[in-house]
């Protein structure tokens, strides 16, 4: 199969539209047989609940292309599962977790063409999502729902790959406790928008949220987790209920702990504690690993030891770890790669 004509080392992470997606309906109390479509527009009812009440709740993903041409995808049931518990959370009925794999298969074979080639440096992102499409004004739940998976294919989520980026501690808050922090819905981001904005205006790449309770703990940002490595090389992530429980980072987690000899910690971090960590970096699927040099606050700049030029060493043997798994050139555990055609 020939793969479409573009310079995939430059795409940068942008919407390309694609050749077909996958689009299933919710309605009369069930979920259609779902069938691939061509239309990338989607018309619905000018009250539609996502319209009003921003009921709505998404994921991402990645397929890759491996050097024998074949096509895999990383971990895909633990998105389907995921999104699963999200549309619980938001009252929305949840999507058979069997049926998005399924999804996942047909949507990314349909679009193979634009799945980026082994060694480019770019890799398909997918995106489902579930948003509701029944009309309601008084506040509840919609009655009629659509889940969509729709393919582009992406490069680096920040701009200079794998230069360390400098982040702001945010003054504003993205999840309160006992809210919505640890699922993903939309209306995370929405309500994020105004800080990413101000940090960039501000000169820096991303935000770091803390805790809204207390401010004092690490949570994350608006679309990564957090990993910092100690002097003495052990990797610590940030426990917390209204982070989101990024599958980059547990599987990180298990590769430091079992494939790398690497100690772990998942536990509360506090802001403090910055300034004692050697290495630092975000993780998530779009970010991948990318490294953090400094982290700016009102009060005091703090810069990572391993550098502003490049990624340190222990999380550059992770990242070629993750990486080689999900390129096919390192073995992985069991049931983390998803053969897809
Ligand atoms: N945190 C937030 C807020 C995110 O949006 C994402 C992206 O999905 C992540 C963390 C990373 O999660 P994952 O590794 O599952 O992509
Ligand atoms: C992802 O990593 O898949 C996300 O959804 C994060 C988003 C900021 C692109």
């Amino acid at each position: 199969m020939e793969k479409k004509n573009l310079d995939w080392a430059n795409i940068g992470f942008n919407y390309r539209v694609t050749d077909k997606r996958y689009v299933s309906n919710w309605k009369d109390g069930k979920w259609d047989d779902g069938a691939l479509i061509d239309d990338p527009n989607v018309t619905i009812n000018e009250c539609a609940g996502i319209l009003q009440y921003c009921q709505e709740v998404f994921e991402g993903l990645k397929a890759y292309t491996w050097e024998d041409g074949s096509i895999v995808a990383f971990r895909p049931d633990m998105n389907a599962e995921r999104m699963f518990n999200s549309a619980k959370r938001m009252e929305m009925p949840p999507f058979p977790q069997e049926r998005f794999l399924e999804a996942v298969d047909e949507v990314v074979k349909a679009n193979a063409a634009w799945v980026p080639p082994y060694g480019s440096g770019a890799t398909l992102y997918i995106r489902p999502y579930m948003f509701a499409t029944g009309p309601v004004i008084g506040v509840k739940p919609s009655d009629e729902y659509q889940f969509r998976m729709i393919t582009t294919p992406v490069g680096p989520y920040f701009k200079g790959g794998a230069k360390p980026i400098t982040i702001c501690v945010s003054e504003f808050d993205r999840a309160a406790p006992h809210g919505t922090g640890h699922i993903k819905a939309g209306l995370n981001y929405a309500m994020s928008l105004h800080a990413h904005v101000t940090a960039h205006a501000n000169g820096f790449d991303e935000n770091m949220y803390l805790d809204a309770a207390t401010r004092t703990y690490v949570e994350e940002t608006g679309g990564a987790n957090f990993l910092f490595v100690t002097k003495d090389g052990t990797l610590v992530s940030p426990k917390s209920d209204s982070i989101l429980p990024s599958i980059t980072r547990r599987s990180i987690m298990y590769i430091a702990e079992n494939m790398l000899g690497i100690k772990t910690e998942h536990r509360p971090v506090k802001f403090s504690e910055l300034k004692d960590f050697e290495e630092a970096g975000l993780c998530g699927t779009a970010a991948v690993i990318s490294p953090v040099g400094r982290v700016v606050s009102k009060e005091e700049t703090i810069s990572f030891p391993a550098g502003m030029e490049k990624m340190g060493p222990v999380l550059q043997k992770i990242y070629d770890t993750i990486t080689g798994i999900q390129a096919g050139r390192i073995e992985g555990p069991e049931g983390w790669i998803r053969r897809i055609c």
